[in-house]
C-alpha cells in the first residue's frame, strides 16, 4: 500500500517517533494524535485529543490511509495501583474511542494497526506462534488480553486489523538499550535461564502497513531467539564493560525499587516465532544480536535524534 496520510496515536516517543520520521521522509502526511498541544513541525501535524473522548480529532481519520495506535502509559514504572490503573486506561480506553471514531468515519483508513505486547504469552520453554501460543497469567496479560479483546471487538468489515504482539524493542537512544546500558554501567549481570527476543517494532510495523496480507494477531520479534546470559554477554562486549557481576533475582527487586521499575520487564522471557512475518517473506536488517548491537553502539549513537529502525534479538 502506497500511504498518503497516516494518522498515529501515542506518536510522540520512542516508536512513534521513529514511524513519523521514517514515513514523513517519504511524503507522507502525518498526523499524531497527542495528549500535547496542537502544533505543526517538522512537517508533522499534532493534534491534540485525551484519549477517552470523541471530539473533533476525528475528522483526522478521513482521508487517511492506515491508523496506528501506540498510546499507553509506559510499563516501565513500579506497579502501584495507580499505576496499574493508568496502564489499564490509556490502552483500553484510547482503542476504544479510536474504534469508535473509525465506525463513525465516512472515508476512514483501510487498515488499523494496535500495539499489544508479547509478554501476553507464558513464560516460555519452546517458542510462541501466533498459531499455537499459550497465554500466561498475571498483570501484564490481562492488561493485553483486555486490550486485544478491545480492539477486535469493533464491527469494522472493510478495515483490516493488526495488532502487534511487540518483543522488547531496542533502539538507539530509547527504550530497554538505554535501560540495559544502565545496568551494564553499574557492572550487573542477570544472571538467569531467561530465553528473550527483542525486535524492532518500527521496520516491521512499516512492513504491516506495506503489506496488504497482513492481518489480525502478528508477533513482532527477530527471527531467532537468545538467552539472557548471551544478550548480557554481547552487550558487554559492545559498551566495552569489562566484567558483570551475577544478580540474583532478590538482588535485582532491590534495583528495580531502585529504578523505579519491575523485574517482570527483565525476567519475563517472551520466547515468541514471528511466523506469519517469516511467511510472508519480512527481511529482518539485523537478524542477529551482534549484528543489531554493532549498529546501536554505533559512533553517531547519542547525536542522532531519532532512532534509526533497528532488529535485534
Ligand atoms: N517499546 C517497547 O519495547 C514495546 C514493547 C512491547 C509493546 N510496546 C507497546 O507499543 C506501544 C508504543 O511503545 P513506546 O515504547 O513507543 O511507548 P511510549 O513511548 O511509552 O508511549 C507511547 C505514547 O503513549 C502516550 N501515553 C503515555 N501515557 C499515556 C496516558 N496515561 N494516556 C494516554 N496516552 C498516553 C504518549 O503520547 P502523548 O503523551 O503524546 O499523548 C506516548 O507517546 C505502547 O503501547 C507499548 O505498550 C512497546
Amino acid at each position: 500500500m502506497n500511504a498518503k496520510k497516516i494518522v498515529i496515536a501515542g506518536g510522540t516517543t520512542f516508536l512513534g517517533q521513529i514511524l513519523t520520521a521514517y514515513f514523513t521522509e517519504r511524503g507522507v502526511q502525518m498526523v499524531v494524535l497527542t495528549r500535547g498541544a496542537n502544533k505543526h513541525e517538522n512537517g508533522v501535524n499534532y493534534v491534540h485529543w485525551n484519549g477517552r473522548n470523541l471530539d473533533t480529532w476525528r475528522e483526522q481519520l478521513e482521508g487517511a490511509d492506515a491508523l496506528i495506535n501506540l498510546s499507553g502509559k509506559s510499563v516501565n514504572c513500579r506497579y502501584t495501583k495507580r499505576n496499574k490503573q493508568l496502564i489499564y486506561n490509556s490502552r483500553l480506553e484510547s482503542t476504544r474511542v479510536l474504534g469508535l471514531a473509525l465506525m463513525k468515519a465516512k472515508n476512514g483508513p483501510k487498515i488499523w494497526i494496535n500495539a499489544t505486547s508479547a509478554t501476553i504469552y507464558r513464560h516460555a520453554d519452546r517458542p510462541m506462534t501466533e498459531a499455537n501460543g499459550l497465554h500466561g497469567v498475571g498483570f501484564s496479560v490481562d492488561v493485553c488480553e483486555k486490550w486485544e479483546r478491545m480492539f477486535f471487538r469493533f464491527d469494522l468489515p472493510k478495515l483490516r486489523e493488526v495488532t502487534m504482539r511487540t518483543t522488547i524493542v531496542l533502539g538507539k537512544e530509547h527504550g530497554a538499550f538505554g535501560r540495559c546500558k544502565i545496568w551494564q554501567n553499574l557492572v550487573l549481570v542477570v544472571n538467569t535461564e531467561t530465553e528473550s527476543k527483542c525486535s524492532a517494532g518500527s521496520m516491521l510495523m512499516i512492513f504491516a502497513v506495506q503489506n496488504n496480507e497482513l492481518n489480525g494477531i502478528v508477533n513482532l520479534g527477530a527471527p531467532e531467539e537468545v538467552k539472557n546470559e548471551q544478550l548480557m554477554h554481547e552487550l558487554r562486549d559492545a559498551v566495552d564493560a569489562p566484567f558483570g557481576l551475577p544478580s540474583p533475582k532478590w538482588m535485582l527487586e532491590i534495583g528495580a525499587v531502585f529504578m523505579g521499575t519491575e523485574t517482570e520487564l527483565l525476567l519475563k522471557s517472551p520466547w515468541i516465532e514471528p511466523e506469519k512475518l517469516k511467511e510472508l517473506g519480512f527481511h529482518w536488517e539485523f537478524p542477529t544480536l551482534e549484528k543489531a548491537l554493532a549498529e546501536l553502539c554505533a559512533k553517531d549513537l547519542f547525536a542522532a535524534t531519532v532512532s534509526k529502525p533497528i532488529v535485534a534479538h
